[in-house]
């Protein structure tokens, strides 16, 4: 693996991952949710390198990384519904997907509409405050593979295509940014994430619960996949029919220990936080030690949905 570690206690990390862009090499990046693999949104050449290191498909548009405070009317039309999410959630994991100005084709895959988001993470925003450009950056992986949420899961998957990816420790949130769209005075979600439901509606919110008019092409059903099978069950009973010495049993939430072998779960102190956190990270390691992994699903609230949802998409079904 050739890939360089920058390390961000040097003072000049931030110099050093704005030499690849000029060299129009995209940097994998630590945001607050996972790693992003980040290119300036005017580098046409990096943004197309996106695509082919992550072999990408060209209909899946990018998302567009800013800070909250600049001015933000240059890149899209913002109505005064998105200006309060903007203010309610930015810097953090929201994104919304707006009418774009000025994005290059390239970054949306040809659509009118651009998803922005102003990540919290404070060596993503160190970037791009020297930058003084917005980046893209999906996630750190190969096309429909595990999200990455440490800079050795990113080595692990791109190393050999990737030039350098910036140490930014394990990610705070382990699942990606929720996607929004205001449609009709109401919050459509359109992926979820990070930011729950629930946030959303105690921020004052009205959310949409028909089905979106608008979908998000990255969202294909078969996603997040690890290399061996994964079974994703309703049924507690249907979970654990099935055991061996191969076969992990893997539970989001439980407090109720000791456990059998080769039962393992996410969070031990019933934390959804902590359980999001470890997932993808959980699922690299465990697709290398075990032939098969069942897993049960968790309880449909809060970050339970997007962990239900991820693992929904990494679910082998025939
Ligand atoms: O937390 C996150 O959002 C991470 C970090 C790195 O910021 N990024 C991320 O990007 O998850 P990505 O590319 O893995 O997922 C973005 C999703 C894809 O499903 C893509 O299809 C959708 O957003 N998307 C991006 N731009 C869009 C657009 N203009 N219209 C519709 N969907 C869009
Ligand atoms: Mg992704």
């Amino acid at each position: 693996m050739s890939i360089k570690v920058i390390s961000s206690l040097k003072d000049n990390f931030a110099d050093e991952v704005l030499q690849y862009f000029s060299k129009d090499e995209p940097v994998a990046l630590p945001t607050e949710t996972v790693y992003g693999l980040a290119a300036p949104v005017s580098r046409l050449k990096a943004v197309a390198r996106i695509y082919e290191i992550k072999e990408r498909p060209s209909f899946n548009p990018l998302i567009v990384h800013v800070k909250e405070d600049w001015d933000l009317s240059q890149w899209a039309e913002i109505n005064e519904i998105e200006k309060k999410l903007i203010s309610k959630f930015w810097p953090g994991p929201l994104s919304i997907l707006l009418k774009k100005k000025n994005i290059p084709d390239l970054v949306t895959a040809a659509s009118d509409k651009v998803v922005l988001r102003a990540p919290s993470h404070p060596l993503f925003r160190k970037i791009l405050t020297k930058l003084k450009e917005p980046l893209v950056a999906p996630s750190a992986n190969s096309s429909t593979k595990l999200s990455p949420t440490t800079s050795i899961a990113v080595a692990e998957d791109l190393g050999s295509k990737l030039k350098a990816v910036l140490e930014g420790g394990r990610c705070e949130w382990g699942v990606e940014s929720t996607i929004v769209e205001v449609q009709n005075g109401k919050v459509v979600i359109l992926r979820e994430g990070a930011v729950s439901k629930e946030q959303l509606e105690a921020a004052g919110f009205e959310i949409s619960t028909g089905a979106a008019s608008t979908h998000t092409p990255g969202s294909q059903l078969k996603h997040y996949a690890p290399s061996v099978p994964l079974y994703f069950f309703d049924s507690e009973e249907e979970w654990k029919s099935k055991r061996g010495k191969d076969i992990l049993l893997l539970k989001v939430l439980d407090s109720d220990s000791p456990y059998a072998e080769n039962v393992e779960v996410l969070s031990s102190s019933n934390d959804l936080k902590e359980a999001a956190s470890r997932l993808f990270d959980f699922l690299r390691r465990a697709q290398d030690q075990y032939k098969e992994i069942r897993v049960l699903k968790t309880v449909d609230q809060l970050l339970g949905r997007a962990i239900n949802d991820r693992l929904l998409r990494a679910s082998t079904r025939s």
